[in-house]
């Protein structure tokens, strides 16, 4: 198991953060992003775009479930499953998580079915104003080199 918790102390090394693990992830890769109304995720999802390539502004996808990126390193489908709380959840979200993209999801915990054991999870905390606690974890041993640069640049 891969384990960090760390701080971050401003929206742009939450975005940074998003950014500098980038280009450590592969086709297939799932990202769990938990945390609270305006923790912090898209923030986050923000950076992680920047960081494939993808010059768009990534905006929420609440409204629309799912939003695709394909014009970057690797394709980006950003969900956000805050409406699919008590909603249909059968809506063959699967067949992105197992395609050849990064799969991002806000509020896993509403598709929690689908969500393969093996993905990268980031919960995001706010300790007031601009402090935020970022805990990210895995079993997949794919990205402990991913986390030794982590460490190295994001403390407590
Ligand atoms: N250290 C920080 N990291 C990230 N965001 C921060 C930080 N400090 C302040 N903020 C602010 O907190 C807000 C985070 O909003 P964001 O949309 O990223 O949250 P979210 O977790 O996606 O929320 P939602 O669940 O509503 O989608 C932004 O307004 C951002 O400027
Ligand atoms: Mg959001």
């Amino acid at each position: 198991m891969l384990d960090y918790v760390f701080k971050t102390h401003t929206p742009k090394e939450t975005s940074d953060f998003g950014r500098m693990v980038a280009p450590y992830l592969f086709p297939q890769t799932v990202i769990t992003l938990s945390g609270d109304l305006g923790a912090g995720k898209t923030t986050f999802a923000g950076g992680l775009a920047h960081g494939l390539g993808i010059h768009e502004k990534v905006i929420s996808p609440t409204f629309n479930i799912m939003r695709c990126y394909f014009n970057a390193k690797l394709p980006l489908f950003h969900i956000d499953a805050y409406r699919l709380e008590s909603g249909n959840k059968d809506l063959g979200l699967e067949e992105f998580i197992e395609g050849n993209g990064v799969t991002l999801i806000e509020w896993p915990q509403y598709i929690q079915e689908i969500i393969p054991s093996d993905a990268l999870n980031i919960v995001i905390s706010n300790l007031g104003d601009d402090l935020r606690e970022v805990h990210i974890s895995t079993s997949n041993p794919a990205f402990t080199k991913m986390f030794a640069k982590i460490r190295e640049e994001f403390v407590w």
